[in-house]
């Protein structure tokens, strides 16, 4: 049954799971306000990276980030709750076979868990939120099924969250957006959209990409150019190493600006991949093999490009749908130079412009317990929904 009375709670506490690819992250909140104004405060986080995992295999895993989470999702549970709860020996009061029901194919987090809540005390806790695409599924059912086994356990309503919310959510932390209408432009790993919003809870996806994001090509031409997974931050360096040695791109090294003309809101960036590619064997086969120097051209160019197929689109969209605020969120927002050009794109349009802080641009719970508040006003909450992993999940589509 849907319960009602928690809009009647003036503060909130939220602890939020996100497990959506490979990051493991907890989040212990404290909320207030309405809607138009929701105002938070982190109690604490805990955050394991597979990073160290993935970068071997250039990539990320599903199987091996499901492990993971599982591995390390009850010890985070007990490091995010550590000054909340105190250790103490409790009765075995509790019914442990719908707990163990929906822990079935994860018996690794029932038996931390279990192990967990006999020697502690419950938590005070109003809301649970977690991750429900889109993403990895086999990552994304270790926080769900954990998040369920939380909310059966303490009696607590869980809400279900779009991890793309999450990100555009991630930009509410101690500041307010009240402009409306609102175009999140969010750039990511896995995401590359453009989002109309009239008010918090409404999105219309305008525009995306037709087949890579922007996280996605720079990880895959740091890896035809040699260097480490996220290739995010390794080509962002090169790329600045040229930038401010103020030297003119060399002329050979040209790449497109894909769909930078086209009328409508999408990207794409497989094209640009491929153009790296031939344009590194091109240079290979003059030089017989690319110098530092050229691999920071290569870098920077590609940068730009992205830079100005992104700015183009959204100062259309800003124009043509009157817009007041640009929310940037996603991981791709790290990078400094996107940031300052999207930043002079928004006071040459007069229009507002958030970005998360540099901490919440990369994926984490907090962004997710920030969209569940934002979500309970409108949504129904209640114990132990039945909620499913949805890989593909889309932030028009219903959770
Ligand atoms: O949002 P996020 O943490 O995970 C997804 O949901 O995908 O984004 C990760 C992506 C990776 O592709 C990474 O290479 C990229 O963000 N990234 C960057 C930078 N830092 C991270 N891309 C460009 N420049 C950066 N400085
Ligand atoms: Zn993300």
């Amino acid at each position: 049954m849907a319960i009602c009375y928690i809009q009647l709670i003036n503060t909130m506490k939220i602890l939020a799971i996100e497990t959506s690819c490979d990051e493991t992250a907890l989040a212990l909140l404290e909320a207030s306000g309405d809607s138009t104004s929701p105002a938070f405060t982190i109690h604490n986080t805990a955050l394991h990276s597979q990073i160290e995992i993935h970068k071997e295999y250039g990539g990320v895993f599903p199987a091996m980030a499901k492990r993971a989470h599982a591995k390390n999702i009850i010890p985070l549970l007990e490091e995010v709750l550590k000054d909340e709860v105190t250790e103490q020996n409790n009765p075995a009061d509790t019914d442990w076979t719908v707990i163990e029901t929906i822990l079935e194919r994860e018996p690794e987090v029932f038996e931390l868990l279990k192990k967990y809540s006999t020697t502690h005390t419950r938590p005070n806790i109003d809301l649970l939120a977690v991750t429900v695409g889109p993403g990895l599924e086999p990552a994304l059912w270790v926080g769900i099924n954990t998040a369920r086994a939380l909310s059966v356990l303490w009696n607590v309503p869980l809400i279900p969250v779009n991890h793309m919310e999450g990100h555009i959510a991630s930009v509410l932390l101690e500041q307010q957006v009240t402009a409306f209408p609102v175009l999140a432009l969010l750039i990511s790993g896995g995401h590359t959209e453009l989002i109309l919003i009239n008010e918090w809870g409404t999105y219309k996806k305008i525009g995306q990409t037709v087949d890579d994001a922007v996280g996605e090509a720079y990880d895959k031409v740091a890896r035809m150019i040699g260097l480490p997974y996220p290739g995010g931050p390794e080509i962002s360096k090169l790329a600045t190493t040229a930038r401010e040695s103020s030297k003119e791109i060399p002329e050979e090294i040209s790449l497109p600006r894909p769909m930078l003309h086209s009328k409508d809101y999408n990207f794409s960036f497989s094209g640009l991949k491929t153009a790296v590619l031939y344009l590194i064997q091109k240079l290979e086969k003059e030089h017989s093999e690319i110098s530092e120097i050229q691999k920071q051209f290569i870098a920077l160019e590609f940068e730009n490009a992205v830079t100005d197929v992104l700015i183009k689109k959204t100062t259309n969209a800003i124009t043509e749908f009157g817009i007041q605020s640009v929310v940037v969120g996603g991981g791709v927002i790290a990078n400094q130079h996107i940031r300052e050009k999207l930043t002079d794109t928004a006071t040459k349009e007069d229009v507002k412009i958030f970005f998360p802080q540099q901490e919440l641009s990369t994926d984490n719970a907090v962004m997710i317990a920030m969209a569940a508040y934002l979500g309970q006003f409108s949504d129904e909450v209640t114990v132990n929904p039945k909620i499913i992993a949805k890989g593909n999940l889309s932030l028009d589509a219903k959770k």
